[in-house]
């Protein structure tokens, strides 16, 4: 099938996990955006806390990936002095993307650079966690009143279309009750734990896979899941929380011996979090369960994770996959470009909530 192209020109803020795996695939897979969507994706500027670099025509991802990793591209003839708002300010893009360090507390900077995007017309993907989680109906309407596209899908269960599902695939259900396992790092260490690892070098595993967040303090006592948590009853259960007001237990006080005494009883540690609907109000909450091995969510293991959505003209409909990684999350990235090139493609409204 051939194509009229449509180019989509990225400017990324921030080149960790996520950032990287967004280029890995586009190193690999440019053609193939091409060839069968028609779709010609470029990055033309990243900007971290240490370099920033911004070429119109579009930068290389594989040697963008290479000269990140050796610590040379901040001395490339197209660095700018940029901080990332000077970036935004500046930058002829069409969608930012949002990838610099989840702070689930404030939500910021991201939600400044969300902002400051949308200001300027231009389209907002993100991987981050604390602006979806703390300023969702801000953001949304913000979305709708530029006519922009508001891109999250990679906030919870990384690439696998988990927040889609809900919002879009399950529409005209009432979603009564989401409950699965919504952190990556945590469910490895578990896993690894069950296997003889012990703790610290479980965590040291997810850290170098990139399963974990660059403060891990978030994920292992709960602050993610909680985030996540928050993101579920927002996005698709229409409440008003935020992470805090998730009862929230991490996995820090599980030891070795309890995991122990788990399996010998044939159950399995995992970290579940569960958001329902109440009377009218809309409850959630991360803890450390027991399930029995034959229990649905025992066999999710390792960076997998899986979530259970409730819905009255359904029933229950549940999606395992990957839960972090740095491919696995830009994939999502990919799969919101292109969920923006479909409704421009359509001429339907382009904020997709
Ligand atoms: N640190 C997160 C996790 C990354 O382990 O699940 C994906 O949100």
């Amino acid at each position: 099938m051939t194509h009229e192209h449509s180019t989509y020109r990225l400017a990324l803020v921030g080149f960790g996990s996520v950032g990287r795996g967004l280029a890995e695939i586009l190193s690999l897979h440019r053609r193939r955006l091409q060839e069968r969507y028609g779709v010609d994706v470029r990055i033309v500027a990243v900007c971290t806390r240490r370099w920033c670099v911004y070429d119109p025509g579009g930068i290389d991802a594989a040697a963008l990936l290479q000269s990140a990793a050796s610590g040379a591209v901040g001395g490339w003839d197209c660095a700018r002095a940029w901080s990332a708002d000077e970036m935004i300010a500046s930058v002829d893009a069409d969608v930012l993307v949002e990838a610099s360090p989840t702070d689930m507390t404030t939500g910021e900077p991201a939600t400044g650079y969300i902002r400051a995007a949308m200001a300027r017309g231009m389209h907002v993907i993100t991987s981050n966690k604390g602006p979806i989680a703390l300023h969702f109906a801000e953001l949304r309407r913000l979305a709708q009143e530029r006519g922009v596209l508001l891109g999250f899908e990679a906030t919870v269960m990384a690439g696998t279309p988990a927040l889609r599902l809900g919002w879009s695939d399950l529409a005209g259900c009432e979603i009564q009750e989401v409950r699965g396992i919504v952190n990556g790092t945590t469910n490895f260490i578990l896993s690894a734990m069950e296997r003889g690892m012990d703790y610290a070098s479980a965590l040291a595993e997810a850290q170098r896979l990139g399963y974990a967040e660059a403060d891990p303090t978030g994920d292992v006592e709960g602050y993610d899941a909680a985030g996540k948590a928050a993101i579920l009853a927002n996005v698709l259960m229409d409440a008003h929380l935020t992470p805090m007001d998730v009862e929230r237990e991490g996995i820090t006080g599980i030891t070795p011996d309890m995991v122990a005494a788990a399996t010998a009883a044939g159950e399995r540690w995992k970290l579940i979090a569960r958001v329902w609907r109440d009377a009218q109000v809309v409850h959630a909450v991360v803890r450390p369960m027991r399930l029995r091995t034959d229990h649905p969510l025992a066999g999710v293991s390792g960076v997998a994770n899986a979530l259970t959505i409730s819905t009255d003209l359904l029933g229950d409909v549940t999606i395992i996959g990957p839960g972090a990684g740095g491919v696995a999350t830009g994939f999502a990235i990919i799969s919101d470009l292109l969920a923006l090139h479909r409704m421009r493609k359509n001429r339907e409204p382009r904020t997709e909530n």
